[in-house]
């Protein structure tokens, strides 16, 4: 009983010592809670920009109820959005940064995959207040999947669809009692190095949340 209960130790510090060792993990998100929230009128008279944001951590269960109204999947047989998207070419992803890894935000698989390690917040917006945030969302669009489209319309219409997913987290926060404000002040050129982002994904907007300072 004492050797089972050793080895038991024993595996369980090496396992912690392996994930420590090998960084963040992928984050599997508990599944949305979409019923529920402030009615849509009093979320809208709520909506704001707000720039003070207080250092505590957003649950998972917020982070993925936040996911899931920014561009989560709420036709499940279509796989459609809960944001519209120009011609469905969902080319919109979400990074997101927290203190620990920028992640992006696999909607099916409802899950967080490792996209950098570190704390890279302050390289998604020029202002001070950025990197306060616990979680600040990117919103990057893929060139490449926007079909024969001119690049004049690939720009318009990711700006433009961003815009949408940008006012779902807007609503959400407003809903939940949390700061938020969009950024288009982001050195992207910056950015995108960082994130090591492929030359036909562009940086569109960015977007800090967290609980409002006490
Ligand atoms: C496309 C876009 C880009 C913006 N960029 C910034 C920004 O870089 N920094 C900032 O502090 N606010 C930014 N804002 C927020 C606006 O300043 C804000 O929406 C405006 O002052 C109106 O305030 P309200 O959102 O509370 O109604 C941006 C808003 C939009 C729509």
């Amino acid at each position: 009983m004492v050797k089972k209960i050793f080895v038991i130790v024993f595996m369980s510090i090496v396992m912690v010592a392996f994930a420590q060792e090998n960084g963040p993990q992928h984050i599997s998100l508990p599944k949305p809670q979409i019923t529920g929230g402030k009615p849509l009128m009093e979320a809208l008279s709520l909506r704001k920009s707000m720039r003070e944001f207080s250092e505590r951590e957003i649950p998972p269960q917020i982070l993925s109820n936040l996911l899931w109204a920014a561009n989560g999947i709420n036709r499940p047989e279509s796989g459609k959005r809960t944001a519209p998207s120009a011609s469905n070419w969902q080319e919109i992803d979400i990074y997101v940064a927290t203190p620990k890894a920028v992640y992006l935000y696999d909607a099916k698989a409802n899950l967080l995959k490792v996209v950098k390690e570190g704390d890279l917040r302050a390289d998604f917006g020029r202002q001070a207040f950025v990197k306060t945030a616990p979680v600040v969302l990117a919103f990057v669009a893929d060139h490449s999947r926007m079909g024969r489209a001119s690049q004049t319309d690939k720009d318009f219409y990711s700006a433009t669809d961003t815009g949408f997913i940008s006012q779902n987290v807007y609503l959400y926060c407003a809903s939940e009692g949390l700061n938020t404000v969009v950024l288009g002040i982001v050195d992207k050129t910056n950015l995108s190095g960082k994130l090591g982002l492929k030359p036909e994904q562009k940086i569109i907007l960015t977007q800090p949340v967290g609980y409002p300072k006490k």
